[in-house]
């Protein structure tokens, strides 16, 4: 390489000098913020605040007190899909989605139903299948699940991110090979509001805001299923935000969300600090920032919704403890994607949604 080649971005951050500064600049940005009053977000919000749940967390006390205190909605986090209920093909498992269930009736707090059909599940069980047992199968999966819950869920993600990754067209699964790429997605809306006819029924994204192409196809996705007479009745956003995209792309896809007049739900929002990949040289401090600004941006997005439209607003979990973001090879215990700290206090980034929910 030439001796003046610029050092590549990995060179440069690999040498020891760059390496040995940045750490200190971390280790001196991560001076914790010290914890900040906030009253309840269920207090000052005029619409449900959820969390997910496992059924694991109702005997943490701290983890019950905290939601009791914060939320008002709960979305299951794993155990009410597929993965969970139909872990053999000939006998479905609900023990742990009952135990929710009568946490949110023994509570008061809503129950969001999640999820029914997502191209992540279900392949192994339904792969056994011929063409003609294969919709009848479909069809009595929901009818067993979306059965069961009737009267105890406000609402269910009927399909959850039937959108390509890169946002071009939509996603190939073992449902759209054998029902249509539209059809499984009309099907499960349809046998899903013959189920249960009260649900508000979702259709669930990731992305939408973090890839404007996704973003697109989505929005034209929903205008051809409604034409199509697929019973939608909300319009599910993740909102796992990437911090680090422009301000005014989660104002532009909320808002466009919003022109459909259905209910939005912002469904499983955080906000990791974590870059993939390449390295990152961002302190906390900017970081921190970043995140605020742009979840603040969401909630100020969705306070704009007119109120008919403002479903709930969910967390995917409550401390950031419990962030699937800290789980397994992902965790180097530093992330702060969600709310309230390990400790389940809330943080400056709670203020000031609380800030923003008050109308302040
Ligand atoms: O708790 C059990 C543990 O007892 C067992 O030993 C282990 C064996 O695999 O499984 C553990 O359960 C895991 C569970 O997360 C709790 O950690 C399940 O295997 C694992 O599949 C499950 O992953 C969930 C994932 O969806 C798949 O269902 C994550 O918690 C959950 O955060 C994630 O959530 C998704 C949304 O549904 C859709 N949007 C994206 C979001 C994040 O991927």
């Amino acid at each position: 390489m030439r001796s003046d080649a610029p050092l590549s971005r990995r060179t440069l951050l690999a040498a020891p000098f760059v390496a040995g500064a940045l750490a200190a600049c971390d280790r001196f940005a991560t001076a914790e913020p010290a914890p900040v009053a906030a009253p309840p977000l269920k207090s000052v919000a005029a619409f449900p605040i959820g969390s997910a749940v496992m059924a694991g967390q109702l005997d943490d006390p701290a983890w019950v007190a905290l939601a009791r205190r914060e939320v008002n909605q709960l979305t299951p986090e794993w155990e009410m899909k597929m993965e969970y209920i139909l872990q053999s093909p000939d006998r479905l498992t609900f023990d742990a989605p009952d135990r929710i269930a009568e946490a949110c009736h023994a509570s008061g707090a809503r129950l969001h139903g999640h999820a029914l059909i997502w191209y992540s599940q279900g392949e192994q069980v339904f792969s056994g299948f011929d063409r003609t047992h294969f919709p009848r199968a479909f069809d009595r999966y929901i009818a067993e699940v979306a059965g069961r819950y009737r009267g105890k869920v406000v609402s269910w993600d009927v399909v959850n991110e039937p959108i390509a990754e890169d946002g071009n067209g939509l996603r190939d699964s073992h449902w759209s090979r054998a029902l249509g790429a539209d059809g499984y997605m009309i099907r499960a809306f349809e046998q899903t509001k013959l189920a249960d006819p009260e649900a508000v029924l979702f259709l669930n994204e990731y992305n939408l805001e973090n890839n404007p192409t996704k973003g697109a196809t989505f929005l034209r996705t929903v205008e051809r299923l409604l034409k199509a007479g697929a019973p939608i009745g909300g319009l599910g956003t993740q909102s796992h935000l990437d911090i680090e995209i422009p301000a005014g792309q989660i104002t532009t896809l909320i808002r466009e969300l919003g022109g459909f007049g259905l209910p939005v739900h912002v469904s499983e929002l955080d906000a990791s600090l974590r870059r993939e990949g390449v390295g990152d040289l961002r302190s906390r401090t900017q970081r921190l920032e970043q995140q605020r600004g742009r979840v603040i941006e969401l909630a100020e997005a969705f306070m704009a919704l007119p109120e008919h439209q403002r479903f709930a607003f969910t967390a995917w979990g409550l401390r950031d403890s419990d962030s699937w973001l800290r789980r397994g090879d992902r965790d180097d215990g530093q992330d702060q994607p969600l709310l309230f700290d390990d400790a389940g206090q809330p943080k400056p980034l709670t203020a000031a949604l609380a800030g923003v929910f008050a109308g302040r």
